[in-house]
């Protein structure tokens, strides 16, 4: 499966040339013409819904583009399907990655690439190949080939994505936010083989949402607007403020503001919770209080906040609302008691796929609405219209279905549905994966003020400039257990990195 590389020509590997597509009224892509060369990472940046994953899967043969054309190696080329693009060299690292539960890991990297009916192949050859595989590109130990499909971490089952993408020729490589659920030590292992691949001569087209792995990696970068390309600048003569501009329209305000009243009293209490996955976590969240929970990935926060809500089990310890022990048998029990959760995995968690957005924002409010029968639907309406325009939801309306809306819309909407109840304790999980600078901002704003208004809030961030800019106090973790807490007067990246990968516990050091 080493990848062929075709020799690197003059020409761009391959060339979109005015391509537009449309759903019903929506305009995704509109008269983009784009070079993409081989031997350089072009980035492609745009809010949510500016058509970054639409333009990938029609290159990928997922989608037929409405107008235009594809040039591949200066030779128009048109795609049927997925296996069509596969064959000319064109793969993709998917946004969300298609993994077959019950399989293994070696055959679902090699699905599509076993050997020809009626002839045998040998399980074990097939994962010595697949970890082989592994260890050259870098990844040795990072998972069994025999695991199936249905364990695999998300970070996991993104490098099954890569392995599969890599098993053939390959021209053009692109990869859709590939670093979502990554550690910063497996975002580095992506890009040596990322740059080993360019090097190589394999033309990449990454999109992320994260202007400073875009600076450190990209050799190029596209700005997409409402379906438009609005330009395209080498990476070495652009910044963060020329970026935003771009894909905006408008300068952002300051990322941060803050307007918080003292904090009350403690909303929240965990007192020695130990799990399966976390030993003995002991912290409260007050009234007005923005926590922060720091730590790489792995380290159980987001195992510790499953266990809160009522979705993992709780060994020993116990958590308390409001000075009363919490004994959920369900997250809908914590959602009755008054604590919103925005998991991690917001698709599979979180999301009624086939259901429009106002179903699934008004899902968390339906019983506090219910109570005045009559305004109920244009209370219900107005609420939701308020929330997904204040975190800019692209959709033609408040009644599309989920599943058409782009990957960050998605999550837009999960977040709306807790923002929109004001609970008396929020935990949101990564609440800014996959979203874009202006959301971000607007969700940053949106959690100052549930603060102010004395909500308790936990955030889960593995971003550190989020969770320093959010967070009056930082709780960090490692291996599941609490190292440290932080007052963010005295919190930098630096204490929290010490803390996140302190090796040894001891007792005294931990606690402040
Ligand atoms: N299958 C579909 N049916 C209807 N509309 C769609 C479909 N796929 C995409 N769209 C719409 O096309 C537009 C572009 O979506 P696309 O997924 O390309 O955005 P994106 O730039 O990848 O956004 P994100 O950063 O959120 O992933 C959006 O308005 C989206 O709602
Ligand atoms: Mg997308």
């Amino acid at each position: 499966m080493t990848p062929t590389m075709t020799p690197a020509t003059s020409g761009p590997a391959l060339r979109v040339e005015g391509l537009g597509k449309r759903f019903g009224a929506v305009r995704a892509l509109d008269g983009v013409t784009l070079d993409i060369r081989p031997g350089e990472v072009l980035a492609l940046m745009g809010e949510n819904g500016a058509g970054k994953s639409t333009l990938l899967k029609i290159i990928t043969g997922d989608h037929r583009p409405d107008d235009g054309r594809l040039l591949l190696g200066g030779q128009e080329v048109s795609f049927g399907s997925p296996a069509d693009a596969r064959r000319a060299g064109v793969r993709v690292i998917a946004q969300e990655p298609e993994i077959i539960p019950h399989v293994s890991v070696a055959e679902n990297v090699y699905v599509g690439a076993l050997p020809a009916r009626g002839r045998l192949f040998s399980h074990r050859a097939l994962s010595e190949r697949t970890r082989a595989d592994l260890e050259r590109l870098g990844f040795a130990g990072a998972m069994d080939p025999g695991c199936p499909g249905e364990r695999l971490s998300p970070a996991q089952r993104q490098l099954v994505e890569i392995l599969r993408a890599l098993t053939g020729e390959v021209r053009v490589l692109a990869f859709d936010e590939p670093t979502s659920s990554l550690s910063d030590h497996e975002v580095s292992a992506l890009f040596a083989l990322i740059r080993r691949l360019r090097d190589q001569g394999v033309a990449i087209v990454y999109v992320s949402h994260r202007m400073q792995e875009i600076l450190r990696l990209a050799d190029r970068v596209a700005v997409l607007r409402d379906g438009r390309l609005v330009g395209v600048r080498p990476a070495a003569e652009t910044g963060e403020d020329e970026l935003v501009r771009m894909m905006v329209g408008r300068d952002l305000s300051a990322m941060f503001q803050r307007e918080r009243n003292r904090p009350g009293g403690p909303v929240l209490a965990l007192n020695g919770v130990t799990t399966d996955d976390v030993t003995d976590v002991s912290f409260e969240v007050r009234a007005g209080e923005v926590v922060g929970l720091a730590g790489l990935v792995g380290a159980g926060r987001s195992e510790l906040a499953r266990a809160v809500v009522g979705d993992l089990p709780i060994r020993s310890g116990e958590v308390l609302l409001e000075g009363r022990r919490l004994r959920p048998r369900s997250p809908s029990d914590t959602v009755r008691a008054g604590i919103g959760f925005a998991p991690e995995e917001r698709k599979a968690q979180a999301l009624l796929l086939h259901r429009s957005i106002r179903d699934n924002v008004s899902l968390a409010v339906l019983d506090r609405l219910s109570r005045f029968h009559l305004v109920r639907r244009a209370a219900e309406r107005a609420l939701v219209r308020e929330y997904a325009d204040r975190l800019r939801v692209k959709a033609p309306s408040v009644e599309t279905e989920v599943r058409r809306l782009s990957g960050g819309n998605q999550q837009k909407v999960v977040l709306a549905r807790w923002l929109a109840r004001k609970p008396k304790v929020l935990i949101l999980d990564e609440p800014t994966r996959g979203v874009d600078v202006g959301a971000k901002a607007e969700i940053y704003s949106i959690i100052d003020r549930l603060a102010a208004d004395g909500v308790a809030v936990l955030v889960i961030s593995s971003e550190l400039p989020e969770v320093l800019g959010l967070a009056d106090r930082i709780v960090v973790m490692q291996n599941g257990r609490v190292t440290g807490e932080l007052d963010r007067r005295q919190a930098g990246e630096e204490q929290v990195l010490a803390l996140a990968m302190a090796d040894q516990i001891t007792s005294e050091g931990a606690r402040q």
